[in-house]
């Protein structure tokens, strides 16, 4: 069942899919249920709110460690896919990466070598509705089907083992993005990328520090998004 209305109150966020629902802040009744404010029996005040993907992700069934959104929206403008990209992405994972490239790219194709990912992702991709994505039960080093892709992302190990079958696959001027949490990796597929005839146009990695804005309190929170993986862009010539 999807979830159609997120109740927020004191800093708890509860999902509401049908019926009456149940909180430590007391009960609400499934007919009161309409975006803007409503009351529990406890007299809690709570605001509903459609959720937007970006709510919807933190609902996800997870799978493998999936990228995060500081990661994710650089890959999406760097890598300068629009609504007429035809898009490939390995591995699938949970599919976060997959739905947020779908939502932006005319098709996104993903590879997954694992089976028990591949039909995670497929319950993900169908629980956010995406129609255009295309989901393979394929080991990418071995190769890749489609031609004339405008981007490859690769969120795998070992993407040196791909760059050859992704200059076969990519349009001239297409893009190759790699999520690498180790600089050794980078180091490994930035020589063997240029080997291969690749420009390397970038390796950089995403900080994101939130602030505290409250009353007479305006300072950074304590805790940031540090390290999670270089990204590195790849340019076919
Ligand atoms: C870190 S996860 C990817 C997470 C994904 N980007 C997401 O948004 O949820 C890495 C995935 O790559 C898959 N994988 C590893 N080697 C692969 C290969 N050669 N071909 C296809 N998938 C592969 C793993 O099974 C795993 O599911």
């Amino acid at each position: 069942m999807e979830i159609k209305k997120l109740l927020l109150c004191e800093g708890k966020t509860f999902a509401w899919r049908e019926g009456d629902l149940h909180t430590n802040f007391g009960l609400v009744k499934g007919e009161d249920i309409k975006q803007g404010k409503v009351k529990s029996n406890k007299d809690k005040e709570f605001i509903v709110l459609e959720p937007n993907f970006n709510d919807l992700t933190a609902f996800m069934k997870r799978g493998p460690q999936m990228p995060l959104a500081k990661d994710i929206a650089i890959i999406l403008y760097y890598s300068g896919i629009d609504k007429d990209s035809i898009v490939l992405d390995a591995g699938s994972g949970s599919g976060l990466l997959t739905c947020s490239l779908a939502r932006i790219a005319k098709k996104v194709i993903s590879y997954e070598v694992k089976e028990s990912n591949h039909k995670l992702a497929k319950k993900n991709v169908e629980k956010f509705g995406l129609k255009n994505v295309e989901l393979k039960l394929k080991d990418i080093y071995q190769g890749i089907d489609e031609k004339d892709l405008d981007v490859i992302t690769l969120d795998l190990p070992e993407p040196w083992q791909v760059l050859e079958h992704a200059k076969k696959a990519l349009k001239l001027g297409g893009t190759l993005v790699t999520y690498l949490p180790s600089i050794k990796q980078v180091d490994q597929l930035v020589k063997e990328a240029k080997q291969n005839g690749f420009l390397v146009s970038k390796t950089l990695e995403v900080l994101e520090r939130e602030w505290l804005v409250k009353e007479n309190i305006i300072r950074p929170s304590h805790d940031m998004y540090g390290h999670t993986a270089f990204l590195t862009f790849l340019r076919k010539i």
